[in-house]
Formats: structure tokens, sequence, C-alpha cells
């Protein structure tokens, strides 16, 4: 097999043809419209009669069981006003969190921030198709539900300054760096990826939050659709102890967290089965997409002030690094489409393949010794007190 440092440079791998890139979509509607049915409601998926329906705004909003709403998971009581003349320490943070949970919950907002232009480049690439283009306009109302939350839970608990949070929100929307696939394969590959990798980075964000302290059920219980949290109400956060009250903040957290990766995982799960579907139709074109997606992938939040910082502690704190992007979200969605013994592909597509393989086995060499000189800092940070590490206050716990 091709070495990685053999590898053709990916810029001078051949674009992929328009015309036949312009082919497939039309083709995708028929498999379109039964997954946002499922998306919609398994009931309407399973019923013969509406899976293949074209759904409507009515069907969405009748048919939906599963909707929630972010206002009725923020733990408002914990909340105090910020006065005209404000002064934010850092020491106000009301669950006081590790800088790599704060850096995680900061890249996630401010990735999810930049909605507008994800939804303006989805509707570029997949807007000629009537399905699709529906499809965006849900996944849209159901995105902006996860920068509602989060800001409302980092406002709410006082991680950072309100006013710094919005002036980077504003900074992302106005230079609206996100990332532009070439053609429709490429962007439904793209966010194939990038919807499953944000599920593991959300998920384990709630998980780095919460682990350091016990969960009781008793105060973040959902209610029984799991569309709220059940007992903001009882919970009157003033009247908590700090340790208790920081302990609720936390929990909180990973309530608010798994509720938006839940989300990500059905997105994730429309655009792998549209992926898989347009596989099945011109195997060559998504072979191609996929390594262009795998060896070029950046996450979309590149244009987040210190982005390359925050986004170092975050791989620091095991939220997401090499290693979860290659065995957590790479590997699983080629082993799914079956890239490694997918047939009737031509020359072109071949060698994309024999080079997306080759740089996956380079993927998994780098991800390890990253891993493992991590690990080995995050021994040495918990044996000693003096040795600061960024996840240490929620792993010393
Ligand atoms: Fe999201
Ligand atoms: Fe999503």
């Amino acid at each position: 097999m091709t070495e990685r440092a053999e590898l053709t440079p990916l810029d001078e791998v051949p674009p992929i043809n328009p015309e036949v890139d312009k082919a497939l979509l039309p083709q995708l509607t028929d498999v379109a419209i039964p997954l946002i049915n499922r998306h919609i409601n398994p009931a309407r998926f399973r019923d013969p009669a509406l899976r293949d329906e074209f759904p409507t705004v009515t069907t969405y909003m009748g048919d939906n069981s599963d909707q929630w709403t972010p206002a009725l998971m923020v733990p408002w009581t914990v909340g105090q006003n910020f006065a005209p003349n404000y002064d934010w320490h850092k020491d106000q943070d009301k669950a006081t969190l590790p800088q790599a949970a704060v850096s995680a919950l900061l890249l996630g907002l401010l990735t999810e921030d930049n909605l507008p232009w994800y939804s303006e480049t989805i509707n570029r690439k997949f807007g000629g198709n009537e399905a699709l283009n529906f499809w965006n306009r849900i996944w849209t109302g159901e995105e902006d539900r996860h920068s509602e939350v989060m800001r409302a839970y980092m406002t709410t608990g006082r991680l950072v300054d309100p006013v710094q949070l919005d002036r980077d929100r504003m900074a992302q929307i106005i230079t609206a760096e996100v990332p532009e696939p070439p053609s429709a394969t490429e962007a439904f590959v793209y966010v194939t990826i990038q919807e499953l990798a944000t599920r593991i980075s959300h998920m384990n964000t709630g998980k780095l939050i919460a682990d350091t302290v016990e969960q009781d059920e008793a105060i973040v219980r959902l209610s029984k659709d799991g569309t709220a949290l059940a007992s903001v109400e009882p919970v009157k956060a003033d009247s908590l102890d700090p340790e208790h009250r920081e302990s609720y903040v936390r929990q909180v957290a990973r309530t608010i967290m798994t509720r938006i990766a839940g989300d990500e995982n059905k997105h994730f799960a429309f655009y792998r089965d549209l992926t898989e579907a347009a596989t099945q139709i011109d195997p060559s074109t998504v072979v191609k997409a996929l390594e262009k997606q795998i060896r070029g992938f950046q996450m979309p939040g590149t244009g987040i002030r210190d982005f390359w910082t925050h986004a170092g502690i975050v791989a620091e704190a095991g939220v997401y690094d090499l290693e979860i992007h290659h065995d957590k979200i790479l590997s699983p969605v080629l082993k799914r489409l079956g890239f490694v013994s997918l047939e009737g592909l031509d020359d072109e597509a071949e060698r994309a393949r024999e080079r997306t393989l080759a740089f996956m086995g380079g993927l998994k060499k780098t991800a390890a010794r990253y891993a493992e000189q991590r690990d080995e800092r995050r021994a040495a940070a918990a044996d000693d007190p003096s040795i600061i590490w960024v996840g240490k206050p929620a792993l010393a716990v």
C-alpha cells in the first residue's frame, strides 16, 4: 500500500466532475423523502401510505413528538442579573468548570452560532432539490435550538463574560468562515462526518463537566417525554449551598449536552443514509468525495477567535482528539459504507480508495502517538498537585 508520505497531494487529485455530481442529486429525492419522514416520526416512516408522502410543515409540527424547548432545559434559578457596569471574573462561574470544559462549551456554542452560513451553503448545494430543500429548513430550525440552550446555560451559569461571548459571535457571523465543499456529493459526505463529530464532542463535553459529581436523578430528572428538565422549578438554586449548586449546574450541563447530541445523532443518521444511497447509485463519485473530505476535513469552527488554542485544550482533555476522530468517526462511517469492499469503481475511484486507506493508516499512527503522550501528561498531573493540566479539576475529584 502507498505510504502516506507518497500520497498525491490533495489539491492535485482531480475534482469531481460537475455534470456527474449534478446528475446524482435528483436521483436522491426518492430516498430523501422517506428519510425525512423517519426523522419526523418512526410511525410515519413505517406506514407505507405516509412513508413516501412529501412531508409538510403541518405534518412536521403534528408528527414530531420529539420536539424540545431550550427554555425548559435551562436552570434559570441559578442566574442573576448583570448590572449595567458589571465586572465579570472567572471565579463567578457557578459550576467552577475546568478550562477544558469552558473551551469545549465555547467551541460548541460559537460553532453552532455560524448556522446562517451552514444553512446558506447547504441551500446552495442542495437547494435545487425540493426534498433536500425542505430538509434543510427542518435541520436549520433544529440546529438553532443548540446555540439557544448553550448560550442560556453559559450566561445563567456565568461561565464566561457575556459581552465578550456576543462579540465573538458577531466576529463569527461577519467572518463567515465555513467549510465550502465544492460539490453536492462532497457536501453530504462532509455533513455526515461533521454531524457524527458534533454528536461525540457534545456528548463528551457533558461527560467532562458532570463526571465529577454524583448524578442525582431527583434534581435533573427529565420530563416523561424527555423534552424538558422536569424539576427545574423545585430546585431553587439560591437556596442550595454552593457545593450543591455547583453539582446541580454541572449535572444540568450533561442533560443539555446529551439532548443536543441526540439531535446530532438523528442528523447524522439522515446524512449517512443519504450517502449510503448515493453509494448504491454511483460508488465511484462517493469514493472520490470521501477521499477529499476525509483527507481535507476541518471542523466548522475554525473562524472562532483562538480556535486552535481551544481545540488543543479540548483535545488534551479527551473531548475531541485525533484518536476519537479516527476511531469513532471516520472508521465507523467507512465501515458502514462498506468502503473497503465497494465494487464497480472506476480507475480514479480505485486510486482514491487506496489513498484514503493509506491516509487512514497514517492518521491512526499519529493519533495513537498523540494519545500516548497525552496519557503520560495526564498521569503525571494526577500524581503531582503542582502540575497544571487542562482537564484536571474535573479529573481530580
Ligand atoms: Fe448542532
Ligand atoms: Fe446537527
